[in-house]
């Protein structure tokens, strides 16, 4: 049975009683999912303390089996290509020139990184993922659309400090199916050093898991928030923070914010930030 988008926003994944009418619907994935949440134990118990080494484990295990189910979840070349192109039209329709400089953060195996690249002027693409696995599969992305003549810079990391990069140079920041994957630290990392290599004027889009009610994260691996928390963090690192409600409209299950220096103005497309809900705590 298909979530109604309600339930899906106030539903709280980590709960039992969650787990066990979700198992009553779906028993076909009972044991899948068994099997990731042992892997992903062992993997914890590996990594210890840092999530980054954890997330980039899973990444390793994943690709192994798939890279495009690595990076969406569904092994479905039609779903991977239709998600990309979903980023890619959305940020056309926001705008986009081919002048732009941008940044992809966990830019994966090119899913949405190889249509930017196609379009944007060489040297003006830049994606950064801490998984070396996907990106040896992002630069067979690369090859196979035969994109070489743009040299795009395809980057591993070890943090979200960005301090590789210059100052106030991209004027398009995007992120993806990233922060759904991360824990509030690394959110916050990233929102602390984003606007320093941000041009002014310049936008930061990240997709998120929503929530309504209680935050919670299932197996280290998927995070949900609510949106007010996410534009508080932002706040607190000097930026604005918009839910665009245009994307919200999109057959995609994540949310997507816009986060932007102070004086850049409203972003088409987005609400007020006095409309976004807050979080209790
Ligand atoms: C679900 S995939 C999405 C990939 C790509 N954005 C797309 O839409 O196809 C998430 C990607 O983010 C990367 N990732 C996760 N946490 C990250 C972090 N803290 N910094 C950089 N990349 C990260 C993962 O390795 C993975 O490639």
């Amino acid at each position: 049975m298909q979530q109604t988008p309600s339930s899906r926003l106030s539903a709280n994944r980590s709960r039992l009683a969650h787990k066990v009418r979700y198992a009553l619907r779906h028993p076909e994935r009972v044991v899948p999912h068994l099997r990731r949440a042992g892997r992903d134990g062992w993997l914890r118990l590996r990594h210890r303390g840092s999530h980054v080494a954890y997330y980039r484990a899973v990444m390793a295990s994943d690709t192994a089996r798939s890279p495009e189910a690595a990076v969406g979840g569904s092994p479905s070349r039609d779903r991977w290509l239709a998600i990309g192109q979903m980023q890619y039209d959305y940020l056309l329709r926001h705008g986009l020139k081919p002048r732009d400089r941008m940044l992809e953060i966990g830019c994966g195996n090119l899913r949405a990184g190889w249509r930017f690249i196609e379009y944007l002027e060489p040297g003006h693409y830049y994606g950064i993922d801490i998984s070396p696995d996907i990106l040896m599969e992002a630069k067979k992305t690369l090859v196979a659309y035969g994109l070489q003549a743009k040299l795009p810079y395809l980057t591993p990391v070890a943090d979200l400090r960005l301090d590789f990069l210059p100052d106030g140079w991209f004027t398009v920041v995007h992120a993806h199916s990233v922060f759904s994957h991360s824990p509030p630290q690394v959110i916050d990392e990233c929102l602390a050093h984003v606007g320093r290599v941000l041009a002014p004027g310049g936008h930061f889009d990240f997709t998120f898991d929503r929530t309504e009610g209680a935050e919670h994260q299932v197996l280290r691996e998927d995070f949900y928030y609510r949106t007010g928390t996410l534009v508080r963090l932002a706040a607190k690192h000097g930026l604005e923070a918009r839910l665009m409600d245009d994307w919200e409209r999109l057959p995609h299950g994540q949310s997507k914010i816009r986060v932007t220096h102070p004086a850049a103005g409203p972003a088409p497309g987005a609400a007020a930030v006095d409309d976004v809900p807050v979080a209790e705590t």
